[in-house]
This record gives C-alpha cells, sequence and structure tokens, in this order.
C-alpha cells in the first residue's frame, strides 16, 4: 500500500538524490564520516533543507546539532522533538540516520501544508557525529546535548596523537560551550521519536512493515594489549615462541564463542588486531586487539568483563603471552518508553501497517536522549538486514510507512500526556 501522497515521494526522492552526493569519492559506498570536509558541506546543505521545510529558528547549537521548530500553539510547551544523523561509516549505505532526519523534515512539511497547528513546538534535529569515531565515543551531539560528554572525553587521543577536543574545534566548534552543557540548564522534552532503518532481519523474515523497538542495546568496548617475546622469524622455533599477533587472533575466537553462547541477542566483534611492528620477519612481541560487545540482556552485560577475563587470559598464556584488559563503557541498555511504544502501534494499526515489537542492536541518539525526554524509535525494514556497507537498502515505500507513522505519533504525542518513566 502507499501510505503517503506523490508529493512527499517526490520530494522524498530528490533530497535522497541531493544528499547522496555528499560522499568520499576515495570508498565505494557513502562515506560521510565526522570531521571530513564531506560531511561539513553536507551540513551546509542540509541547514537549507531545514529552512526550505519552512522550520523556525534554524541553527547549529553548541553540539554541532543542527536545530529547527515548527512552533506549536503554545510556545512555553515542552516540545514534541524528532531526528537522527547524517553522518556515515567509512563505505556505509544511503539510508542509516538519513531515513529519520528526511524523513522528520518531511513531517514537518506536510504537518505546515495541512495547515496543522500542533500544541506544542516540533522540534527536528540532526544530530552531530553520530557513528563511531577515532575516539571511541559514538552520538557526540546527542550525548553532548544531555550534558554528557565530559572535559576528561575531550582529552581521549586518536590514532594519530590529537586530542578529541581539538579535533571538535578545527571543525569549527567550540569545546567549552559543550562543557556549557554539563552546567547548564537541564531541558526537558515531553518525547522524542526517532525513524531509523532496522539494520537487521526480524522485520523483513516476519514480512512485518513498521518494527516498535523495545530496547536499544548497550554497548561495551574492549582494548586488550598482548605482550609476548620478539624474536627471529627464521630462527625460533614454533614451540618456544610468545606471539602476541596469534594470541590476539585466537582471542577473537574466544569473543565469538562467548556471544555465541548466549541463546537471547548478545554480540561480539572484532574490528582491529595490530601488530605493533612492521617488519615480516620478526615474530611480533606486542598486539592489540579492539572489539565491542552489545546486548538487551542485562546480566550478560554486566558481567561480561568478569566472564570474559579469565578465558581472554587463559588463551593468551595458552600462546605464551600476558594480556592487559581494558573496557570502556560506551552505552548502558535503555528501554523505550512504553506510552510512546503504544502510540506507535495505534499509529501502525490505524494505517493499515503490519507490526511488530523488536530490539535494536544498532545504536542510537536516542539513548543519550532518554535522560530528558520519554522516547520511542519506529524501524522500517533493511533488505537482508544489510547496514554500514553500500549494499544497505530500504525501499521508498516502506519509508513512506516510516513517515506517514513518525507524522501520526507525533500528533499523538502531540495531543496525549507520555508517562515518564
Ligand atoms: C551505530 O550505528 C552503531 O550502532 O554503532
Ligand atoms: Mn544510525
Ligand atoms: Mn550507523
Amino acid at each position: 500500500m502507499q501510505t503517503l501522497d506523490s508529493i512527499s515521494a517526490d520530494r522524498m526522492n530528490g533530497l535522497f538524490a541531493e544528499i547522496e552526493s555528499f560522499t568520499d569519492p576515495d570508498f565505494d559506498g557513502w562515506t560521510r564520516t565526522v570531521f571530513s570536509p564531506f560531511y561539513q558541506e553536507e551540513r551546509h546543505w542540509m541547514l537549507r533543507q531545514f529552512k526550505n521545510s519552512g522550520l523556525q529558528d534554524v541553527h547549529v547549537d553548541p553540539c554541532g546539532n543542527i536545530v529547527g521548530v515548527l512552533p506549536g500553539s503554545n510556545a512555553f510547551a515542552e516540545p514534541v522533538v524528532i531526528g537522527s544523523h547524517t553522518d556515515t561509516v567509512e563505505r556505509g549505505g544511503r539510508f542509516d540516520g538519513v531515513v529519520g532526519v528526511l524523513g522528520a523534515l518531511e513531517v514537518a512539511q506536510r504537518l505546515r501544508e495541512s495547515g496543522t497547528l500542533l500544541k506544542r513546538p516540533l522540534m527536528v534535529i540532526d544530530f552531530f557525529g553520530e557513528e563511531a569515531n577515532p575516539f571511541g565515543l559514538t552520538c557526540l551531539g546527542s550525548r553532548s546535548l544531555v550534558g554528557h560528554l565530559t572535559a576528561q572525553d575531550l582529552r581521549r587521543i586518536g590514532p594519530e596523537g590529537q586530542r578529541l577536543g581539538d579535533t571538535l574545534e578545527a571543525f569549527g566548534m567550540d569545546p567549552s560551550g559543550i562543557l556549557g552543557m554539563n552546567k547548564g540548564r537541564r531541558m526537558k522534552w515531553h518525547a522524542y521519536l526517532e525513524l531509523h532503518i532496522e539494520q537487521s532481519t526480524a522485520l523483513e523474515d516476519a514480512g512485518c512493515e513498521i518494527g516498535v523497538v523495545t530496547a536499544v542495546a548497550g554497548i561495551k568496548r574492549l582494548l586488550a594489549r598482548y605482550l609476548g617475546q620478539y624474536d627471529h622469524a627464521g630462527g625460533a622455533r614454533m614451540r618456544t615462541r610468545k606471539d602476541a599477533v596469534l594470541a590476539a587472533a585466537s582471542s577473537a575466537l574466544v569473543l565469538h564463542d562467548f556471544a555465541c553462547g548466549n541463546s537471547g541477542y548478545a554480540v561480539a566483534t572484532t574490528t582491529h588486531i595490530d601488530s605493533l611492528q612492521s617488519a615480516q620477519n620478526v615474530v611480533p612481541g606486542r598486539a592489540e586487539l579492539r572489539a565491542e560487545v552489545r546486548s538487551t540482556d542485562t546480566a550478560w552485560l554486566t558481567s561480561v568483563e568478569s566472564d570474559l577475563a579469565q578465558r581472554l587470559s587463559a588463551r593468551a598464556h595458552d600462546f605464551g603471552c600476558d594480556v592487559d584488559l581494558e573496557w570502556f563503557l560506551d552505552n548502558e541498555i535503555v528501554q523505550t518508553d512504553p506510552t510512546l511504544q503504544q502510540n506507535i502501534v495505534g499509529a501502525a494499526t490505524d494505517l493499515g501497517l503490519s507490526w511488530r515489537a523488536v530490539p535494536s542492536g544498532a545504536t542510537h541518539d536516542s539513548v543519550h536522549i532518554s535522560r530528558i525526554a520519554p522516547m520511542g524509535m519506529i524501524f522500517v525494514p533493511s533488505v537482508g538486514g544489510r547496514s554500514h556497507c553500500p549494499e544497505e537498502m530500504t525501499p521508498q515505500s516502506d519509508i513512506l510507512n516510516g513517515i506517514a507513522v513518525l507524522e501520526e505519533s507525533v500528533r499523538l504525542a502531540d495531543k496525549g500526556p507520555v508517562q515518564r518513566s
């Protein structure tokens, strides 16, 4: 079925065609990583789209978020807020985040054109730098907006020795403005709703059009440093080696098997194994492994560090190496608001769309925003569950369905009370 008219369909086609041109040509797919000139250019374009959609007070806030407002009848009421992000991973896709921002602009435009005056202001946000970056902190814009980016975070060092604070400054931002958010007024929003692609297969497998998100997975990241012994790659006999790269590589399997052992939702991904020297004729004496684990199972995620400590050091010892493990919490598991879930179900049902409850394995700006507002998420299917790759695909009809559900959910949130959980 077609839930929205051809005006919305044409407008979305036009915007998708334009935003797709902001990409680093050196990579396959779409690459608009935070701090890149391609992202900067797209943000200039996006500011114009916010204005073209008829939003007022369009500006970039101290955290780098692009913000615009559709006024309601009561300027002092807490706003309903919708949005997502438009940065991408390297070699990413066209839909992750973008569906939520362009969809939010379309909702604002449709409400304005239909002469609908909401009671509350409707705020639209394109959040700054949501994807993982070399500083190991996702969701920079939403994290700072709720006052959770600390002075210590600003001193985090990237792989080339640069500090996060200096990198933000070089991108035209003022880190002291971000820290100001920590001390400043605690803003409160009436509700936050984010439309996003599913990035998994539950909807496609069930033949469902809309996902009602129940919880967003928590994430812990691991930096493991292996210490073995440098040796001559020709002379050292196999039995006497202390090969740090081998210990790290074998540990990737420990992480993999550990996540496979959880019968619910738990995942582990090793993303880097680095030998800390480049010669090809040296047995590596040092290595680093970077990985992350995610789950919506609180018990599993809470005990993952102690559960893995023994297993990972035993595996390192099998190869004659020692290992030092450093864990970072990226974000806790976050439940979505029950009333907003019901609103989304009601909206989908009224529109004749099939829906099901789904967890989110990907993280989102919504996780951080849940500290200042009841939060809900609407998912639309991802073909084959593919995401963070050029093959990422969501058909236009599914995107239009998601926008229709977002619009209706905004109307419901504007009218009704949302219970603060
Ligand atoms: C963002 O897409 C994440 O889940 O890391
Ligand atoms: Mn995303
Ligand atoms: Mn992503």
